[in-house]
């Protein structure tokens, strides 16, 4: 019978979420022999924020992370997640930059690629699934998750499928807010079982302590693979925990095949690194706590926190609740975009802006003029064209894929950096983060030569 297959998330979201994605290396080497005798479906270990963190805050090559990492893990496969055009970074980057990050993503160790868009234009995901297929890794093509008049069952069942048709081996529901509420996830998940052929996972966070009763719902109703994070590094703003949900399913027809025993030294190695963790401050107890506020706003926890620092700074604090009322109808003008990073910064900051300002639009941020001119993809929703009009005036609509636009950029990228490049992949760490890679590759070199004594970031001193 359908046995659940396991994706752990202690090596990347868990960390990320937790602990603003500072694990490192060393703390992770002494236990990958171990993880990889579980028998986890993958171990998910690279990508997100995971890169830009090694190179801005952990004096890490990202790249000799991944190679470290896969020495170790022999036998499990190992998945990242990759943001579309957006790669690792924060913006969109030429076709042969993410051909080229694809080749070397999987070239380095990758099995899995999770690749999503944060508006679910599938457009802005086409250039990262061929390039895979093209190296032979894993397609798992992702659904941001999201919730408002248009996220229909139809709405996802119709993206699912266009994923499928694009060359998808697995699809993804990925939740990062925690809006996924159990009974929803049951409906979802048994829509998509019934519309594509292909595997289908689900990723969820605790932040509105939905989490488990949410994977739960989601394995009844057929899904196939579930993410789970190992208990010290579970919970809060993280995901489930693993063994919590091994021992669930342990004698059932959804039997994950782990063995709780095997899980104990991974707990046991683990429990110390959160302690440490704690006393730094780099854990703070508030990511542990459940946060409702994101089922009532339907706003990200994080989103809700910028929201009010936003207003202190301004001094409007008493301003909030009318600026949570005006989020959705932001939202609605631009055209009910998820709210998930870049968009949901995007679409909060115009919402102070309407209310503070003391009329709505008065000040537009350039952010939004480009969310709203098609910069970021097309939105899930026609935006209207006179609000179109009436935010960036006669600038033509960017209707095209927004890449489309973008130049080759490697060759001359490639000439820049060439007194830094110690490997081909060097490249690519310039491409998605110029000046923190090259501080990077200075502090490199200068260690090489044994010039550096003292910049080593250690943990909790660079906590953000
Ligand atoms: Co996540």
């Amino acid at each position: 019978m359908a046995q659940v297959k396991i994706t752990e998330t202690v090596l990347r979201d868990s960390h990320q979420s937790l602990v603003a994605t500072r694990m490192t290396t060393e703390e992770m080497l002494p236990i990958l022999g171990a993880l990889d005798k579980v028998g986890y479906h993958s171990l998910e270990a690279w990508g997100g924020a995971t890169f830009d963190s090694c190179l801005r805050f952990l004096n890490e090559d990202p790249w000799e992370r991944l190679r470290k990492i896969r020495a170790e893990v022999k036998n499990t496969k190992l998945q990242m997640l990759f943001r579309g055009q957006n790669i690792l970074g924060y913006r969109h980057y030429s076709d042969d930059v993410v051909e080229y990050f694809v080749q070397k993503s999987i070239a380095n160790g990758i099995d899995i690629l999770r690749i999503f868009d944060a508006l679910n234009d599938a457009r802005n995901l086409e250039t990262a699934i061929k390039a895979t297929k093209k190296e032979g890794g894993h397609v798992q093509a992702a659904i941001s998750y999201t919730t408002g008049p248009v996220y229909t069952l139809e709405y996802f069942t119709n993206y699912a499928k266009t994923l499928e048709d694009m060359g998808a081996d697995s699809i993804c529901i990925k939740d990062m807010a925690g809006l996924l509420k159990p009974y929803d996830a049951y409906d979802l998940v048994k829509a998509l079982k019934e519309t594509v052929k292909v595997p289908i996972q689900v990723h969820t966070h605790y932040t509105s302590g939905l989490a488990s009763m949410t994977l739960m719902k989601s394995i009844e109703a057929g899904a196939d693979i579930v993410d789970t994070a190992i208990s010290p590094m579970a919970l809060g703003t993280s995901q489930p925990p693993t063994e919590s949900l091994v021992a669930t399913l342990a004698g059932t027809e959804y039997d994950t095949g782990i063995k709780l025993e095997q899980l104990d030294e991974i707990t046991k190695y683990f429990a110390p690194i959160r302690e440490k963790y704690l006393a730094s401050g780099l854990l703070d107890p508030k990511m542990l706590k459940v946060d409702v506020n994101a089922l009532i706003y339907q706003v990200p926890g994080g989103m809700l926190s910028n929201l009010v620092s936003q207003l202190k700074q301004a001094g409007k604090s008493d301003k909030l609740t009318e600026v949570l009322e005006e989020v959705p109808r932001v939202r609605a003008d631009a055209g009910y975009p998820p709210l998930v990073t870049p968009s949901s910064q995007i679409v909060g900051t115009q919402a102070v802006f309407n209310v503070i300002g003391g009329e709505r639009y008065k000040m537009v941020t350039k952010e939004f003029k480009g969310l709203v001119e098609g910069q970021y993809g097309k939105s899930p929703v026609a935006i209207d064209p006179e609000f179109t009009k009436k935010i960036i005036g006669d600038t033509p609509v960017i209707t095209c894929r927004p890449a489309d636009n973008i130049a080759p950029e490697l060759d001359s990228l490639r000439e820049k950096i060439k007194p830094y490049m110690e490997q081909e992949e060097d490249v690519l760490s310039y491409a998605l983060f110029e000046q923190v890679a090259l501080k990077f590759f200075e502090y490199r070199k200068a260690k090489k030569y044994g010039l550096d004594s003292n910049s080593d970031a250690s943990l909790g001193i660079h906590n953000a």
